[in-house]
């Protein structure tokens, strides 16, 4: 036996514990190490033509879509973040619209 090393755990994002108990990442801890860069803390910086976040009408999946391969100055996560981390953090975006 080797000592547990999980190979699909290549993330270096923090995770959170839901209720049920399960790991699950952290789509703050993700938003604050990839996107707050071009994005900003609140999703209003609007850095590399970055859209305002707080005013987009995307739904979860087209967030994901976009997040997984990027559009125009917006870097693809999909081999950066595990597919957890990017409904997580898609879903945090989610909670910055006004
Ligand atoms: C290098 C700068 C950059 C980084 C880093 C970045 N984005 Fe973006 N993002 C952009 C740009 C530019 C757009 C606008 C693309 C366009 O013109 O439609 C965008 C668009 C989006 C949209 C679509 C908004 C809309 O209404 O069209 C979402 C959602 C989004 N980003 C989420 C994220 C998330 C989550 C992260 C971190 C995992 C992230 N972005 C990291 C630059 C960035």
């Amino acid at each position: 036996m080797s000592c547990g090393g999980n190979s699909s755990d290549h993330s270096t994002a923090a995770a959170v514990r839901t209720s049920d108990g399960k790991l699950q990442p952290d789509g703050m801890a993700v938003f604050r190490q990839r996107c707050v860069t071009c994005h900003g803390a609140d999703g209003t910086l609007g850095l590399n033509g970055a859209k305002d976040l707080t005013q987009s009408a995307l739904t979860l999946e087209e967030r994901v879509n976009i997040i997984t391969n990027g559009k125009k100055l917006m870097t693809p996560f999909g081999t950066v973040l595990t597919p957890e981390e990017i409904q997580a953090v898609a879903e945090y975006t989610l909670t910055l619209k006004k």
